[in-house]
C-alpha cells in the first residue's frame, strides 16, 4: 500500500544514513582528450566522426574538457556533498588497442580521480565498460567476437590491480542492452550495426565479459570492494488484449535475457524460442553460464521512463516509441512485430514520459524476483532544456522529476525493497550520444564554448537533500 501524494510529489521524506546519494558520469561524454597520452581510438569516435550518426554532427572530442580539468570537476563535486561517484574508465586509454601492455598515463589519470575522490570523502564507483570499446576491437567483430569478452577480463585485471586497492565499488558494464541491440541491432549507437544476429552474440558475450572479469576483479583487487553490473531495465506498460504477450516478449529479451544468466545462470527458455529463427544460441558455450552467474553485492539500476506495447495488427500505422532513435535497423530481434505506443506526458526533451510510479514498480518487481540482491539505482534523471540567465539556471521540471523519483524510491524502501543508494544522471550536461550536445542532463550546466560551469537549482536541490537527507520542501 502506498501511502503520500497521488502524483509523487512529496516532500521530508527521510533517507536513512548509509543510503547512498550521488552523481553519475561516463568517460566518453565527459571527458574530451581523445588523443592526450595515447589514448587510442574507440568506437564512440568512429561513430561520430561519421557523417549523419550524431545530431549536429557532434563529437567527443572535446566534451566537457574533464580530463583537463579534474580538479576543478572534483572540487564542483565536493561543494554539492556528493556521497559518491560513479564515473567510467575509457578501455582506449588504458590499452589503445584493446590488448596488450597497459598505457600508464591513462592508468595515472583514473588513480588521480580516485584519489581526489577520497580525499574529498566522495566513495568511488568505478564502471569498466560505458561503451567505449577500442575500435581495433571493433575491427575484428567487437562483441560479436568471443574473444573481446576474455580481452575484457584482462582489461579489468589490469585496472584491478592499479586501483584495486582504493575503488569501493566495482561495476562490470554499463547497460549491456544498449550495447547490444542498439549497438548491433538498431544500429543508433555504435559501431552502427543492424544484424539481429550479431545482437543477440554481443548480449551473450557482454554477459560472458560481466563473468570473466568479475572472476579476475575478485582475484587482484585487495581492499574488500563491491562488485556489480547495471542494467537499464524496460517496464513495461500495456492495456490491449495482446499487450501480455508482447510484455513477455520485450521483457525476455530486454530484460531476462541479462538477468537470467546473470543472476539465475540461464538464459530464458522463451527468449530461445522467441528468437529460433535466427539463431540456436550455439554460441553460448559449454561452461558459460556458470562463468557468468558470478555472485555480486547489487545489481545497478537506470531508470528514466516506462514503455507501453502491444502486438502490431500489421495493417494500422506502426507506432514506434520505444525511446530510442529510429535509425533504420530494429533493436528487437524476433520481436519487431511488437509495436511501441505513444504514451500519455509530461514528457522530457528526450520525449521520454515521465512515469515515477515506473520506477517504485521497477524496484518492488526486480525485490520480488531477486530478493537476496540489494538493488542501488545507478542512473536515473532528466533532459530539459536549460539556460543561463544572469549567472543561474532555474530548471523546475528537472527538480520536480527528481523529486517524484525520490519519492518513488523512498516508497520502494517502505515496502521493503533492499535499495542501497541514488545516483542521479548527470553530473554535467554531457554528450548524449546519438544526440551529441542537444539534450542536457545535468545537475550542473555546462557552457560548451567556455567550458563554465554553473550549477542548476536541481544540484543546489540534491546538495541540500544530501545534506539534509530529506527531500526538500
Ligand atoms: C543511459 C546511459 C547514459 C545516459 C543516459 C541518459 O542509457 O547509460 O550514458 O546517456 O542514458
Amino acid at each position: 500500500m502506498t501511502t503520500g501524494n497521488d502524483d509523487y510529489r512529496d516532500s521530508g521524506l527521510e533517507f536513512a544514513p548509509g543510503f547512498v546519494i550521488g552523481s553519475a558520469t561516463a568517460s566518453y561524454q565527459i571527458e574530451g582528450a581523445v588523443h592526450d597520452d595515447g589514448r587510442g581510438p574507440s568506437i564512440w569516435d568512429t561513430f561520430s566522426h561519421t557523417p549523419g550518426k550524431i545530431v549536429d554532427g557532434d563529437t567527443g572530442d572535446v566534451a566537457d574538457d574533464h580530463y583537463h580539468r579534474l580538479e576543478s570537476d572534483l572540487d564542483l563535486m565536493a561543494s554539492l556533498g556528493l556521497e559518491a561517484y560513479r564515473f567510467s574508465i575509457a578501455w582506449p586509454r588504458i590499452q589503445p588497442l584493446g590488448s596488450g601492455e597497459p598505457v600508464q598515463a591513462g592508468l595515472d589519470f583514473y588513480g588521480r580521480l580516485v584519489d581526489g575522490l577520497l580525499a574529498r570523502g566522495i566513495t568511488p564507483i568505478a564502471t569498466l565498460y560505458h561503451w567505449d570499446l577500442p575500435q581495433a576491437l571493433e575491427d575484428r567483430g567487437g562483441w560479436t567476437n568471443r574473444e573481446t569478452a576474455y580481452l575484457f577480463a584482462d582489461y579489468a585485471a589490469i585496472v584491478g590491480a592499479a586501483l584495486g586497492d582504493r575503488v569501493a565499488t566495482w561495476t562490470t558494464l554499463n547497460e549491456p542492452w544498449c550495447s547490444a541491440y542498439l549497438g548491433y541491432g538498431s544500429g543508433a549507437h555504435a559501431p552502427g550495426r543492424t544484424e539481429p544476429l550479431a545482437a543477440l552474440q554481443a548480449v551473450h558475450h557482454l554477459n560472458l565479459a560481466h563473468g570473466l572479469a568479475t572472476q579476475k576483479l575478485r582475484a587482484v583487487v585487495t581492499n574488500d570492494p563491491e562488485f556489480s553490473v547495471t542494467l537499464n531495465f524496460h517496464v513495461l506498460r500495456g492495456d490491449d488484449a495482446s499487450s501480455p504477450e508482447a510484455i513477455r516478449r520485450i521483457d525476455a529479451l530486454a530484460n531476462r535475457a541479462f538477468t537470467g544468466p546473470l543472476l539465475r545462470g540461464e538464459y530464458p527458455a522463451d527468449l530461445l524460442a522467441d528468437t529460433a529463427a535466427i539463431t540456436d544460441w550455439s554460441f553460448v558455450h559449454e561452461g558459460d553460464l556458470d562463468t557468468i552467474r558470478q555472485p555480486i553485492d547489487f545489481l545497478g539500476v537506470n531508470y528514466y521512463s516506462t514503455a507501453t506495447v502491444r502486438m502490431w495488427d500489421g495493417s494500422s500505422p506502426r507506432e514506434n516509441a520505444d525511446g530510442h532513435k529510429d535509425v533504420g535497423g530494429s533493436p528487437w530481434p524476433g520481436s519487431t512485430d511488437v509495436e511501441f505506443q505513444v504514451q500519455a506526458g509530461p514528457y522530457t526533451a528526450m520525449g521520454w514520459n515521465i512515469a515515477p510510479d515506473g520506477l517504485e514498480d521497477l524496484l518492488v518487481s526486480l525485490h520480488e524476483q531477486f530478493p537476496a540482491t540489494p538493488l542501488v539505482i545507478t542512473e536515473n534523471g532528466a533532459a530539459f532544456d536549460d539556460v543561463v540567465v544572469d549567472g543561474a539556471v532555474h530548471d523546475p521540471e528537472r527538480v520536480d522529476y527528481l523529486r517524484r523519483h525520490f519519492t518513488a524510491a523512498h516508497r520502494a524502501i517502505a515496502r521493503g525493497v533492499d535499495l542501497r543508494g541514488y545516483l542521479v544522471w548527470s553530473l554535467l550536461d554531457n554528450f548524449e550520444w546519438g544526440y551529441g550536445f542537444s539534450k542536457r542532463f545535468g545537475i550542473v550546466h555546462v557552457d560548451y564554448d567556455s567550458q563554465v560551469r554553473t550549477v542548476k537549482d536541481s544540484g543546489a536541490w540534491v546538495a541540500e537533500l544530501i545534506g539534509s537527507r530529506r527531500i526538500p520542501g
